[in-house]
């Protein structure tokens, strides 16, 4: 059907060759950057008689083979492969390239990102600087030189230390960089160009020095310095949590405005997205601060789990992300409120990892078949990823698990391994046995458990029982049951008395028998104890026992959330259906008992629209839409006085601490959203707008004034437009507002957006901020029922694919997930996943996407 092939987990053999060593000298220039390669190269194999070194997008200038120079007829060339006979059992290549970096808009390989040069390598972006073995387990000595002209790239860095630099003629410098670390192409990177530099240094617990710089566009340097308190947090924390220290001398971050993703951890040169670089209080939110600080800890992290010990081949990418996730969101836990993070990761892997595994592109945390590799830097990979190691936590316990990390680093380090060799290491370090847990890595699909319980009140037992079962999927017919840790409480309602247990389901159904002295309400899957859903007929009785009695917030917060659910269910059958006065009596004790205010604010936060669908079968997105609008209208007028109340508290508080001035800011939002829907409110929206002195008063204000949707709201955007017109990422956040109207002259408005002149496909960023903000902020619009939402975006899917397909087999997501709406709306999805198909040249990532949703 296409003409890209699959490969295949099961196919991996070792490298027939081995490279010893790199050294690279790059020539920079916009247009025609050259690249000298020079490899020395070992045989491993017998057998072997030539070497297959992937290239793409290269111009071959060429090569020589032991000083020797190759004639056209001495190798052969393809468009993704040069072929070298070899006989010898060492020798060394010298390979001679051409690049474009300018007219690079994939933004793989060596690009430009604004004035500056930049790579992006992972996953198979090296290839695209010159001809190599680009895969993870080929593992090298670099050595590389980088040359530009001095005045317009006084900053010339790649991985390492630095060895030497100096002047050449006609204005050109160089630097020469040495890493003393083994390690696979993906992990190289190059950057040039003028920045202004964030300069600091960090002691490791052994006393080494290390220097920290952060390099930012010119103007930005204020704005480094939570990236780099968030980078030595981060540092202290690996050395307590795991006795890990940092390696090298220098740690170097770069912030660029063009960025695929978040950021990248190449080996003592990460390269960031500014987006998770840059922040003070007037332009970035808390999220966007919390944000920051996670991704730094995530990179900086895999320095271990990662680039120390990487990956073997790329179907064990969960290897690095799944445990790199769950340590940043273990740092992130032990920083903030370790309830609230959990809820919120929590939130993220239930709206979105659950969609992608019960769409067409659902596949195991470790993938066995892949088409383009860009492709699997997903929601299962990463967030699913971590739960199966957070559940490896669990079961060993924190102690344990440290154990089972300290043996995989004894025997992994500076090796490329599996998932198997993982998960082998936390087995063999505690005696615990994880055969059956390891179905988890080829397993795709969430999981069910279906809860019953029954109570003698003559013998006072308790009986419990758990099935499992799984949906069967295209590519997986036959499921297997899992081992799956559940940590459940009995809440004793009359004592108040919680006994929490950690129970282990290891076949298709077990039951559990406890003796108790009144009958117990249960709260199943506290903290989230596995990446399930839970099936249990609870009352709404039980469920708010729940809410006020658990230990565990994380079930606290679900039960109520499951109460919520039930509503808007029922309000997107009928939108006129009673809503009994108990619910708000619910809502009202939350507002009045609860103290923690970011624990409050997630409490009284209705399900999203994305948390809603995954609980709905063939939704009707119109219905959901209103029924959540209405739900909201009705808890504003029933608790009015209450949040008015709450509402007027937060403008009043006052606090030196910044976490708690965090939560508060978040529960004033909140209230705010809901009091925003009352007419007679709306000018808190505006009070609030022109009051704030942060991002994330101001945003909230705005994002509340959007639904007002009144001329207010296009005074004050135009306003915030007025002051930050030269600030990036401000404006980003502008374009997703805009994109979010839910207004009938929408589509209008975003054609006029697109036509500005500070709007460009070509920036991923700013790309993914209009066309993604409309898709997942204005859910009413892009699911309209005339279909003109799904239009729009497969026309920028269209144009992107020329463009950057990563970023556009990214945005195509919720067209694929089709099968989650009505059948008049999957009609109209699949009409323009046809028409994006027959486009010329569809890129492999779109090809891959294409042929899984709709075959
Ligand atoms: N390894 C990177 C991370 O964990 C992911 C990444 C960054 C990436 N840039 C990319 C993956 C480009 C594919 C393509 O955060
Ligand atoms: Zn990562």
């Amino acid at each position: 059907m296409s003409e890209f092939t699959a490969r295949y987990l099961s196919d991996y053999t070792a490298s027939e060759f081995a490279i010893k060593t790199v050294n690279l000298t790059v020539t920079l220039s916009n247009a025609a950057t050259h690249v000298s390669s020079e490899l020395t190269i070992e045989k491993l194999s017998d057998t072997a008689s030539e070497l297959t070194l992937d290239g793409e997008h290269l111009i071959l200038k060429s090569i020589s083979l032991d000083g020797k120079t190759l004639s056209k007829n001495e190798y052969m060339l393809s468009d993704t492969t040069l072929v070298i006979p070899v006989s010898q059992n060492q020798f060394t290549l010298v390979i001679e390239t051409e690049i474009n970096p300018e007219a690079n808009t994939a933004l793989e390989g060596l690009f430009k990102s604004g004035d500056a040069f930049c790579t992006q390598c992972e996953a198979e972006g090296f290839r695209r600087i010159t001809y190599y073995l680009d895969r993870p387990d080929v593992m090298s000595v670099f050595t590389t030189k980088v040359i530009a002209d001095k005045d317009a790239y006084p900053y010339l860095l790649s991985n390492g230390n630095k060895i030497e630099e100096g002047e050449l003629g006609e204005g050109q410098h160089y630097v020469t960089w040495h890493d003393p670390f083994p390690k696979p192409a993906y992990l190289f990177a190059l950057v040039a160009g003028d920045f202004d530099l964030l300069s600091d240094s960090y002691q490791t617990s052994s006393g080494r020095d290390v220097a920290l710089e952060i390099f930012v566009d010119k103007g930005n340097l204020p704005k480094a310095e939570h990236a780099m308190a968030s980078l030595k947090h981060s540092m202290a924390w690996d050395e307590k949590t795991f006795g890990l220290e940092y390696d090298l001398d220098i740690y170097m971050i770069v912030a660029v405005d063009f960025f695929n993703m978040g950021a990248m951890e190449n080996k003592g040169l990460n390269v960031f997205n500014s987006k998770y670089v840059l922040a003070d209080k007037a332009s970035a939110t808390d999220t966007d601060y919390f944000n920051i600080e996670a991704v730094i800890a995530h990179e900086y992290f895999h320095n271990w789990t990662g680039n120390r010990v990487t990956c073997r081949d790329w179907f064990q990418l969960s290897l690095k992300e799944g445990l790199t996730v769950f340590r940043d969101q273990q740092f992130s836990a032990d920083m903030h409120s370790k309830s609230v993070t959990r809820i919120q990761n929590v939130k993220v892997l239930r709206a979105m990892q659950f969609a992608e595994d019960a769409g067409p592109m659902s596949h195991p945390i470790r993938p066995e078949k892949v088409m383009e590799m860009n492709n699997f830097y997903t929601l299962t990979v990463y967030e699913k990823g971590s739960e199966v190691i957070r559940m490896i936590h669990t079961l060993l316990g924190a102690e344990g698990f440290r154990q089972g990390m300290d043996l995989y680093f004894k025997r992994f380090d500076g090796m490329a391994v599996t998932c198997d060799d993982f998960v082998n290491a936390m087995a063999d370090a505690t005696g615990k046995d994880l055969t059956l847990f390891k179905r988890w890595y080829a397993q795709s699909g969430t999981p069910e458990l279906i809860v019953e319980q029954n109570y003698d009140s003559v013998s006072k037992r308790f009986d419990l029982n758990i099935s499992q079962f799984h949906r069967p999927s295209d590519n997986q017919p036959n499921k297997h049951d899992l081992h799956i840790p559940i940590r459940i409480e009995l809440i004793d309602p009359v004592t108040e008395e919680v006994t929490s247990k950690l129970l282990e389901l290891t076949s298709a159904s077990q039951s559990w028998s406890f003796s108790c002295t009144h009958k117990p309400v249960v709260a199943v899957l506290a903290d989230f104890s596995a990446p399930v859903k839970v099936r249990f007929d609870q009352s709404n009785e039980e469920l708010s026992q729940i809410l006020t009695l658990a230990d565990d917030y994380f079930c606290r917060w679900d039960a109520a959330q499951k109460i919520m659910q039930h509503h808007l269910k029922r309000l997107t059958i009928d939108i006129t259906t009673d809503i009994p006065t108990s619910f708000f009596e619910m809502l009202s004790r939350c507002i009045s008992d609860i103290k923690d205010n970011a624990f409050k604010a997630l409490l009284l936060t209705l399900p999203s629209f994305d948390e809603m669908v995954s609980q709905i079968e063939q939704v009707n997105a119109t219905s959901l839409c209103a029924a959540i609008e209405q739900l909201k209208q009705l808890i504003a007028t029933q608790l009015e006085s209450q949040l008015l109340g709450v509402y007027q508290q937060c403008e009043e508080f006052q606090s030196v601490d910044e976490g708690e001035q965090v939560a508060n800011r978040s529960l004033q939002n909140v209230s705010l959203s809901y009091l925003s829907a009352i007419t007679a409110h709306e000018e808190l929206t505006e009070k609030q707008y022109y009051k704030a002195n942060n991002m994330t008063q101001a945003l909230g204000a705005l994002t509340a004034a959007i639904k007002q949707n009144t001329s207010m709201f296009k005074v004050l955007m135009s306003d915030f437009e007025n002051q930050w017109r030269d600030t990036t990422l401000v404006m980003d956040k502008w374009f997703t507002l805009s994109a979010s109207v839910p207004n009938d002259d929408i589509y209008g408005q975003l054609t006029a957006l697109m036509a500005r002149d500070d709007f460009s496909m070509n920036n991923p960023n700013r790309a993914r901020s209009l066309v993604g903000g409309f898709v997942t902020q204005n859910p009413k619009y892009f699911h309209c029922e005339s279909g003109r939402g799904y239009q729009f975006l497969a026309d920028r899917i269209v144009e992107l694919n020329k463009i950057n397909p990563q970023v556009a087999s990214r945005l195509i997501t919720p067209l694929i997930q089709f099968k989650e709406f009505d059948v008049a709306r999957q009609n109209l999805m699949k009409t323009e996943l046809q028409r994006i198909q027959k486009t010329p040249e569809l890129a492999r990532d779109l090809v891959e996407k294409l042929d899984a949703a709709l075959t």
